[in-house]
């Protein structure tokens, strides 16, 4: 694991929206991994900044997101989908058929997530994923547990989670769904390299426990360590070294 320290957190979003845009100049046909949540906010809005105007070439790009919520379709207002519309998807010139993306609403939710990784292995595999991580240590949504599933899968929340996300649902941790689509570990751990970011002290033990503690399904962040070519990006709060 390589750690990049940085001051601020708009330092962090900054160099990896330079790293992301490298990688799309320097491989048009870049397939990335994206997550949704509160760290990449600064990520996207520099993304959307720095290629405005056309200056970024994204036609040829290939997009897959780690997890949606079960039951929200695409349009719903607190879907992963709508989220990703709004912070990247309708400000680059990304092409709506190259991006992934998990239906919440699909009939058969099974093979929902069986037609996700096959989508992701016709794309050739993930060139770029970038993850955030949870304060209890979940990465997508796979969450600590006594095990752990390698592929794209039906998860069921923890509370901890359905709390972090109920700013999306009215600040009401109640309506936030108990079933989540997620990647699963294989699908995560087969992108050629990963990026992993974490801010603010909520994530420091987490973080911690990913980088120097034991592998265990319990932080299921630490599975990262057993993967070549992982980057972890951090604050001073997340990594107060
Ligand atoms: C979201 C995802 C989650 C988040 C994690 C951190 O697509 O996969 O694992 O990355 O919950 O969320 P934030 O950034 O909101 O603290």
């Amino acid at each position: 694991m390589t750690i990049d320290r940085f001051q601020t957190e708009a330092d962090l979003s900054a160099a990896l929206a330079a790293r992301v845009l490298e990688t799309i100049v320097t491989r048009p046909r870049t397939v990335l991994g994206l997550p949704t949540g509160r760290t990449p906010l600064g990520l996207y809005r520099e993304l959307r900044e720095r290629s405005g105007g056309d200056r970024i070439d994204w036609s040829q790009v290939r997009t897959f997101n780690l997890d949606e919520f079960a039951g929200l379709g695409p349009a719903h207002p607190a879907s992963y989908r709508s989220f990703m519309q709004a912070e990247l998807f309708d400000h680059v010139s990304l092409v709506p058929e190259h991006i992934g993306f998990l239906n919440g609403t699909a009939p058969d939710l099974v093979a929902e997530c069986r037609q996700y990784d096959d989508a992701i292995a016709r794309a050739g595999g993930i060139d770029l994923q970038v993850l955030g991580i949870g304060a209890n240590g979940h990465i997508g949504f796979n969450e600590p547990a006594d095990g752990l599933r390698a592929e794209t899968h039906v998860a069921v929340l923890t509370r901890p989670t359905r709390e972090a996300n109920a700013h999306r649902f009215d600040h009401d941790w109640a309506q936030v769904p108990e079933r989540a689509l997620s990647m699963g570990m294989a699908t995560i751990l087969g992108a050629r390299e990963i990026i992993l970011i974490a801010t603010g002290q909520e994530k420091a033990a987490a973080v911690q426990g990913m980088i120097e503690g034991l592998i265990t399904t319990r932080l299921p962040a630490s599975l990262l360590q057993v993967h070549p070519s992982v980057t972890v990006m951090v604050d001073r709060e997340a990594w107060p070294r």
